[in-house]
């Protein structure tokens, strides 16, 4: 039965997204009334610390609680918003919370992608919404636009960027001349980052919200442990400086392509760091922006972009899945049938095709680039543009290409050959030109 008494909300985790759905339920209160026909009250609040003095304002009636039981197992309340983060607790939190009748809202990417396939089964046999817009991109509404307004479309390929302090520190190593641990630490003050923050700069955050658009885009189960995952920590400032001089912009990007037959997807997927060509919207990305490209079949390309981090940005996307609960939407998990969602069929990495960026340090010495480019040759690697940087009084010199297309097998090879040839100073560095 449909009534218009207030939705009440147990809110689990009152930090950077917590507090911003406090402020902007206070603020929006109108606006919500109007567009659901009834108020969403927050009754209970869990916290780790119930007595830590806190920047925003409790909401009015609301109790801040460190057990766990008063939100899943009190009656009145229609909603858990999981707001907390983390793996173990927050998994125990939803599952009880399903089992007590409660409907689910989460931002938490990282249990979504690793155990969400199981809390979906759940909810669906519990008869349960279980809500994640703002788990990916922040503001952007990409889970709604896959699962629903792009339901009538094959998807072919999407490509994101998906981690707002990774992009900031990129862009600001690029436009604003920062080094990367300033970046890091002003996406940090800026409530970007992850309470971990090696989750964003080593790519796993990334990792985790292509796995859930995975999921929307194909119906197909791809195990977010079998994804390819490389972030941004060995990205220097040379790298941005000598990308720039060819034209390009190093991004982080989560990528999934579908290079099999209709009706029997294959898929290419991974995060990495990438060149974008600078007149690209990719390269224009700018801060803690996130973006995505989808293409499908019928739609060609679309492109999203939009704040994809932050308190009030991320606060919007959980508000509009407290909405739609509030509404008696009961909009499946993924868009498919996601009681057997089928395993991935998954193109191994060696097989990937693209056009490379390589830097290396070697010898400035006669012969050695001969000996470079015949690693290049022996694995079939043709290079497209060479530089060389010679900087007096430096021993090692950089030594910068671009190659025709090829496969991540035969560069990683190629590159192989020439440490094992001795001709490097250090690991080489190599990226995927999009
Ligand atoms: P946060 O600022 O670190 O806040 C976490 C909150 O959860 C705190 O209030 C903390 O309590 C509470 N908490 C953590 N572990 C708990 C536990 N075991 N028991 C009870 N309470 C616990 O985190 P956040 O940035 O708001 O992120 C929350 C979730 O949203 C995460 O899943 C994150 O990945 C996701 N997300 C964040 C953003 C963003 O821009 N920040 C964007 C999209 C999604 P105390 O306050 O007492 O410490
Ligand atoms: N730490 C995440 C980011 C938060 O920087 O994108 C948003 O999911």
């Amino acid at each position: 039965m449909q009534d218009n008494k207030p939705l009440v909300v147990g809110l689990a985790g009152f930090g950077t997204v917590g507090g911003g759905l406090c402020r902007l339920l206070r603020e929006n209160a109108d606006l919500v009334r109007r567009r659901c026909g009834r108020d969403i009250r927050i009754k209970t609040i869990l916290v780790r610390n119930a007595n830590k003095i806190r920047e925003v304002e409790t909401p009015a009636g609301a109790a801040l609680v460190e057990d766990a039981a008063k939100i899943y197992a009190d009656p009145e309340i229609d909603v858990v918003c999981e707001l907390m983060g983390g793996i173990k607790p927050a998994k125990d939190l939803i599952d009880k919370a399903l089992e007590h009748g409660k409907d689910i809202v989460s931002a938490n990417k990282a249990l979504l992608a690793e155990d969400g396939l199981g809390l979906f089964r759940k909810a669906r046999k519990l008869g349960r919404a279980l809500r994640y817009e703002a788990s990916v991109a922040g503001a952007i509404p990409i889970v709604e636009i896959l699962r629903e307004s792009m339901s009538g479309n094959r998807i072919t390929s999407l490509i994101g960027i998906l981690n707002g302090t990774s992009n900031y520190i990129l862009w600001e190593m690029t436009a604003g001349g920062l080094d990367f641990a300033t970046a890091l630490q002003q996406a940090h003050d800026l409530g970007y980052a992850e309470a971990d923050p090696s989750l964003d700069i080593d790519g796993i955050d990334t990792a985790h919200k292509l796995t859930i658009l995975i999921r929307l885009a194909f119906g197909i189960d791809y195990p977010f442990s079998s994804l390819y995952v490389r972030g941004i920590r060995d990205v220097s400032a040379l790298d941005i400086r000598f990308a720039g001089e060819f034209g390009y912009n190093i991004k982080l990007i989560g990528q999934v392509r579908d290079v099999g037959e209709e009706g029997a997807p294959r898929l290419e997927a991974g995060v990495f760091p990438a060149l974008a060509p600078k007149p690209s919207l990719m390269a224009n990305v700018r801060g803690a922006v996130n973006a995505v490209r989808v293409d499908g079949n019928a739609s060609g390309p679309l492109f999203f972009n939009g704040a994809g981090a932050g308190a009030l940005p991320t606060a919007g996307s959980v508000l509009s899945d407290l909405i739609a609960i509030a509404r008696y939407d009961r909009a499946c998990n993924t868009g498919y049938d996601d009681s057997g969602l089928k395993k991935a069929d998954i193109v191994p990495r060696a097989e990937w095709n693209a056009t490379y960026y390589a830097r290396v340090m070697v010898d400035d010495a006669p012969g050695v680039l001969r000996d470079i480019s015949g690693c290049m040759a022996a694995h079939g690697v043709s290079v497209a543009q060479m530089i060389q940087k010679t900087e007096t009084g430096q021993h090692a010199v950089p030594l910068v290409f671009m190659t025709h297309e090829t496969t991540d097998l035969a560069m990683e090879n190629a590159l192989k050959m020439a440490a094992k040839k001795g001709l490097l100073r250090e690991p080489a560095m190599c990226m995927r030109v999009l």
